[in-house]
């Protein structure tokens, strides 16, 4: 257990010059964003750190958009939860990425148990997509038309919709999401297509097969929900988005989070973790038309990975007690920041961190930055500490 339970809340806001949002749109990029869901919600620390627009500018709903919440039973639309989560960021004032009107998966049972026609099924499709697109027009940033739709091989998903209608149900829904509001962007939404490969191939043919078609789509949301290590690198991501923009769609990267498989981490493994968010945040920032990145919650506290994949996790910025990991400076750095200035959890057994001191000897008292791309403080530890290095953005005096 690391020693964090005593610092003030003041310690785990970093000051302005460090916030991921700002930075992100002194880069260019529209918004740096996370993913939240409704339980969350009444958390205040929390709530307090997802608030702060200088953090973040872009909210995704991470489920009470879909399907089984907002139409539970045909024809009947609930929108009560998933509007919680859009007055929220409305309430601060930031961008929402909707999220999502066709997805194999969280469907409710009357679509996943139906007695369908082709023609039944794509009825039902249009009147969702009308519904929920209608119901939040001139809120959404962009919509996530279909999420998901192919296999790691390329070939398309089997679902309910791909067995009845046919490959035919995303063209379908991109045009009726068009049809009920022409100003949202129209995203297509996956995973695994960070680098070059069938199912980004496959990705990239279904925006240019739309486009032959002159049917409405936007842009292109890579998920990036990776593993620690073995991330593409900077270079095949970069390559990766522009082989997506050069087709005329913005691209993003919408659920980030870079996972631990065993816990808890190594020292070594945290700097690993910090240098693979550098990676993808800064394939963002060095890639025209890539307008952002969402983080897919941004604390371990109310991350997915662990439900979902036994015994791994830490794969968010912000730790389970709202400290940041070493990683959160490693993208501070990747937008261009100076990451000098607050607690810093370098390792998951034996330390916390206080903000970087510099003595009247000029010296940089132990805990603080030492060195790292940009960095232009001192860099000469205090006796008893040696300048340790941590990834290529950040050295610290240990
Ligand atoms: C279902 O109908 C649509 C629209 O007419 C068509 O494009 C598609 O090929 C059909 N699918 C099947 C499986 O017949």
């Amino acid at each position: 257990m690391h020693v964090s339970a005593l610092l003030p809340l003041a310690a785990l806001v970093p000051a302005t010059l460090c916030q991921l949002n700002t930075l992100a749109k002194a880069k260019g990029l529209k918004y740096f964003g996370s993913a939240t869901d409704n339980g969350e919600l009444s958390d205040t620390t929390y709530v307090s750190i997802l608030s702060n627009t200088g953090q973040f500018g872009q909210i995704t709903p991470g489920n009470t958009q879909k399907w089984v919440y907002t139409e539970p039973t045909q024809n009947t639309f609930s929108w009560t939860q998933g509007d919680v989560i859009t007055s929220f960021a409305e309430g601060n004032g930031q961008l929402l990425r909707c999220h999502n009107l066709v997805w194999h998966n969280e469907l409710p049972s009357w679509i996943t148990s139906g007695t369908w026609t082709n023609a039944t099924l794509i009825a039902a499709l249009k009147n969702h997509i009308a519904n929920e697109v209608t119901h939040y027009k001139g809120q959404c940033y962009a919509w996530d038309v279909v999420n998901e739709a192919f296999n790691d091989d390329g070939t398309y998903r089997v679902d309910v919709f791909y067995t009845t209608i046919g490959p035919e149900y995303i063209p379908i829904a991109f045009e009726t999401a068009a049809l009920y509001d022409s100003t949202v962007k129209l995203y297509y939404n996956d995973y695994n297509i960070e680098s070059a490969g069938a199912k980004s191939t496959a990705a990239q043919n279904l925006v240019s097969s739309l486009k032959a078609r002159s049917i409405k789509i936007d842009g292109v949301g890579l998920q990036a929900h990776f593993i620690v290590g073995p991330t593409p690198s900077l270079s095949s991501q970069i390559s990766n988005l522009k082989s997506f923009t050069a087709l005329g769609v913005e691209v993003a990267y919408t659920e980030l989070d870079i996972r631990f498989t065993s816990l808890p981490p190594t020292a070594a493994g945290l700097t690993q973790q910090g240098t693979d968010y550098a990676n993808t945040v800064s394939a963002c920032v060095e890639t025209t038309g890539c307008v952002g990145v969402t983080v897919w919650d941004f604390t371990d506290k109310y991350s997915w990975v662990p439900s979902t994949f036994s015994g791994q996790g830490e794969a968010c910025l912000w730790y389970s007690d709202f400290t940041l990991h070493p990683a959160y400076y490693s993208v501070v750095s990747a937008l261009g920041g100076t990451a000098a200035t607050t607690t810093l959890v370098t390792s998951r057994t034996t330390s916390s961190a206080t903000a970087t001191t510099t003595t009247a000897s000029g010296t940089v008292a132990k805990w603080g930055q030492c060195g790292g791309i940009g960095w232009t403080g001192g860099t000469v530890c205090v006796a008893g500490t040696t300048c340790t290095y941590s990834n290529a953005w950040y050295s610290q005096c240990l």
